[in-house]
């Protein structure tokens, strides 16, 4: 392609060191799409007459067929997918495909492949992380009524339902969502025509390709738009910050199917067993998601550091935003799908959790409010009913059948009433908190937000 102003062949070392289409020919399709709206600008521009066009658009159709069909032989002397794309194309039709470059690098080219590639790829995810909330969402009404213990420091804490747990999980994703479709907005403006770094002498409409690439817009600085990978890193980010609530959702899982815990049964399907031990069943699937959180990261941090020294405005740095971005994307995709399916089969052992948040100290905090209620300030109502823990302790006497108003003037004959998980629950009506009745309006709020349409064009 640089032919003209050398002697010497690029050495074949330096060609395996630099080539990127062993990963870049996914952006294919994205790239033939930029070639047809660029050549039909150029029409316009009277650079192509509208013959010419027709036979570059269905010669880059053809060769979109043939790559589709696992006919079309890449090769690394080309480097990338835009020259293995381009050379085909003079090669099918002739010198006439050498006009397609005009007012055109591959810098531009590579900002627009990425940035359509990257938009279609949030849609993707956007899409599998509102499966994932909606499987969420059907166990929560599933176990709407379940109660578990809410823990701080891994320490029982107070009362809580499954379906409380659960919507937690849901919010945290809905923020995923939000980001995702945030850094789409950023993403959607078309950097072609941007050049090398400076433009181009012709002018094509840019609106006019921005508008049938589907973009909402067009870049404004054309070194900037070379320069910029940040809708990569926003969309690196917003994976590794989901990764890390898929992270704590596998945490939770893997505790709650150990012995210990004992309030879940993931499916047969989405464990494992092990070649020694007969009895295991592992929760694997939980454990990759939790590790691969860090490939997330890693990817993040991949990007960021590539950037971080560059001078505006292409360096050849920038070809290593690609494996990471990938990455990501292929990573957060298949977690998704098999954290929904495994969610919409497990099963939680209702008699087990009931067990475990019928513990009455999880009510010692209710208690404490008890007194409250009555005139007595909290600091000393903690200490009364921290006193009474301590004698429940010392004298093996389960918390709830202390004799409470032995214990102190203040409690009154009513004291043991507060140890109702049921009232302890249906008593926390405030928004946010985890009364059964409030479960039930988020579930139906959150179905409604899930099924709202989606701000996504056509595109
Ligand atoms: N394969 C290159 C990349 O991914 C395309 C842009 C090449 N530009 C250049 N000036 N060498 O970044």
């Amino acid at each position: 392609m640089w032919k003209g102003r050398f002697s010497k062949a690029t050495a074949d070392l330096v060609q395996q060191y630099g080539e990127s289409i062993s990963y870049d020919w996914r952006l294919y399709a994205h790239d033939i799409a930029g070639s047809i709206a660029h050549a039909r600008a150029q029409v316009k521009a009277g650079i192509l007459t509208s013959d010419e066009f027709e036979l570059i658009e269905s010669g880059l159709l053809r060769i979109r067929e043939r790559i589709e069909k696992g006919d079309f032989q890449f090769s690394i002397e080309l480097e990338d997918i835009h020259m293995n794309i381009e050379a085909a194309l003079t090669q099918d039709i002739g010198s006439v495909g050498g006009k397609l470059h005009t007012a055109r690098s591959r810098n531009d080219q590579v900002a627009t492949d990425t940035r359509l590639y990257v938009r279609e790829q949030i849609d993707v995810l956007v899409d599998l992380f509102l499966t994932f909330q909606t499987s969420l969402l059907a166990k929560a009404e599933q176990y709407l009524e379940t109660p578990i213990p809410g823990y701080t420091h891994l320490q029982r804490g107070q009362p809580v339902t499954v379906a409380h747990h659960l919507l937690a999980y849901v919010e945290m994703f809905a923020r995923d969502i939000e980001r995702l479709r945030d850094c789409r907005k950023r993403t959607n403006k078309c950097p072609l025509g941007s050049g090398a770094l400076a433009g181009s002498t012709i002018n094509l409409d840019r609106h006019q390709i921005a508008e049938e690439l589907g973009f909402d817009g067009v870049t404004t600085n054309s070194m900037d738009a070379i320069a910029d990978r940040d809708y990569m890193a926003e969309l690196l980010f917003t994976l590794s910050l989901a990764g890390m609530h898929l992270s704590r959702w596998s945490e939770d899982l893997i505790l709650w199917c150990s012995a210990e815990f004992g309030f879940v049964n993931l499916s047969d399907a989405h464990t494992t067993g092990s070649s020694l031990m007969p009895q295991k069943k592992n929760p694997d699937v939980c454990e990759l998601t939790r590790g691969k959180t860090g490939r997330l990261y890693g990817n993040l941090v991949s990007l960021l550091t590539s950037a971080k020294g560059l001078p505006l405005t292409y360096n050849r740095d920038l070809q290593e935003d690609k494996e990471p971005l990938f990455d990501s994307i292929d990573t957060m995709i298949i977690a998704l799908k098999v954290n929904a399916e495994m969610v919409q089969e497990m099963a939680f052992r209702e008699d087990v959790c009931l067990a475990a948040a019928s513990d009455p100290m999880l009510l010692a905090t209710d208690l404490a409010d008890y007194l409250v209620k009555s005139g007595v300030p909290f600091r000393e109502a903690h200490e009364l009913v921290g006193m009474a823990v301590a004698k429940s302790i010392e004298t093996q006497t389960p918390l709830h059948e202390l004799d409470f108003p032995a214990l102190s003037s203040h409690y009154d004959a009513g004291a043991s009433g507060v140890f109702s998980l049921q009232k302890a629950l249906a008593a926390r009506t405030n928004p946010g908190s985890p009364s059964i009745q409030n479960s039930r309006l988020e579930i139906t709020r959150w179905q409604k937000w899930i099924s709202s349409p989606l701000e996504k064009k056509p595109h």
